[in-house]
């Protein structure tokens, strides 16, 4: 039997590697296989959890549409649309949020990161925003959610939502529990500045990360300036595994070309960086390259963009409102 996906995309600017090869290429994969009944939600709820500019804001939510396209998801085969015109979304995060429990939300570390040391400052919704993200899994009886290792958590907390609110309603099977599709390998990519740190959209540093939309002397220009150690490439694993930034570069190498990791250890065993560089900034240009030209072809055709947003959306309040309509039912609405 096909797989029920759906997963969502921030649209807070700079779409970057980390999230092509953490969730976007995933996507696209599952959306090949018409066995698979796809939704990608342009989350921009999620976004305004943390201040943001409207302008840029509907510029944004553009993008990350242009982005899903350029990378090749198909908006006939698949539903791509943007949450806040889906009111089921924020209708059902308030009801979760009576199942979810303070103890649960307390425990996220994507909140703790993300507020900072001064967590009572932090927007209500920055806090509750797991238990959003768990209604927009279950409204639509998903069964995997593709997403990048950091949302692990998020997707515990969705499935333990969706057993207390089956449980304390005696509706056995009514929020399917979602299974994660996380990459086995690569799952995390790190920042070109320091291998500790994920490559990030808030990064200060734009050198910090490759952009989708950069072009090929961008890329050349930060792969060149990326932190490296100044030994000869890694020769095994082990050795790997105690230098982060060769690690996070191989990886990359390893993702974008298909490569099992141990074979491109033995391919590059010994080399100096710069010419490892040299042939990761290639493969680079070859795979961004043509998604960023698509991107900014496809940014100029707006009214392309919306009408993907507006068919989308259309699609996806049809299956949300029906369930919606359960939800009522079942709390005594
Ligand atoms: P966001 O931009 O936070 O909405 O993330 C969109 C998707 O990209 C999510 O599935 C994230 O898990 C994934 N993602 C974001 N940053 C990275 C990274 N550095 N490495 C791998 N996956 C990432
Ligand atoms: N929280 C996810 C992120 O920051 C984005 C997201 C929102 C999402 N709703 C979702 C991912 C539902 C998967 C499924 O990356």
């Amino acid at each position: 039997m096909g797989k029920k996906i759906f997963s969502g995309v921030q649209p807070t600017g700079n779409l970057h590697l980390g999230n092509y090869l953490g969730a976007i290429k995933n996507f696209v994969e599952l959306s090949n296989d018409k066995d698979n009944d796809c939704i990608f939600c342009v989350v921009d709820l999620h976004a305004i959890t943390v201040k943001q500019n409207p302008k840029e804001l509907r510029s944004n939510i553009r993008e990350t549409v242009a982005t899903f396209v350029a990378s090749g998801i198909d908006p006939k085969k698949s539903i791509i649309f943007n949450q806040s015109k889906v009111t089921a979304h924020s209708e059902a995060a308030w009801i979760l949020s009576c199942s979810a429990r303070t103890g649960w939300l307390s425990r996220m570390t994507q909140f703790k990161e993300k507020a900072g040391k001064d967590k009572e400052k932090a927007s209500v919704g920055l806090y509750s925003y797991p238990v959003l993200m768990a209604a927009d899994i279950l409204l639509y009886d998903t069964t995997h959610v593709p997403v990048g290792d950091d949302q692990k958590q998020h997707l515990e907390l969705c499935r333990d939502i969706a057993q207390k609110f089956n449980n304390d309603f005696g509706a056995e099977n009514f929020f399917k529990a979602p299974e994660p599709l996380i990459q086995k390998q690569f799952s995390r990519i790190m920042s070109l500045k320091d291998g500790l740190k994920k490559m990030s959209k808030s990064e200060l540093s734009d050198l910090s990360r490759i952009n989708l939309t950069d072009n090929a002397d961008q890329i050349i220009n930060k792969i060149k300036k990326a932190k490296t150690d100044p030994l000869p490439m890694p020769s095994n694993n082990e050795e790997l595994d105690k230098r982060h930034e060769a690690k996070n570069l191989i990886g990359i190498y390893s993702s974008l070309t298909g490569t099992k990791l141990e074979k491109s250890i033995n391919e590059f065993s010994g080399k100096n960086f710069s010419e490892f560089k040299e042939i990761l900034s290639q493969v680079l240009v070859e795979k961004i390259s043509p998604i960023s030209n698509e991107i900014s072809k496809l940014l100029a055709e707006k009214n392309f963009l919306d009408s993907i947003l507006l068919e989308g959306s259309e699609k996806a309040d049809k299956i949300a409102s029906k369930k919606m309509k359960k939800i009522h039912e079942i709390l005594g609405f």
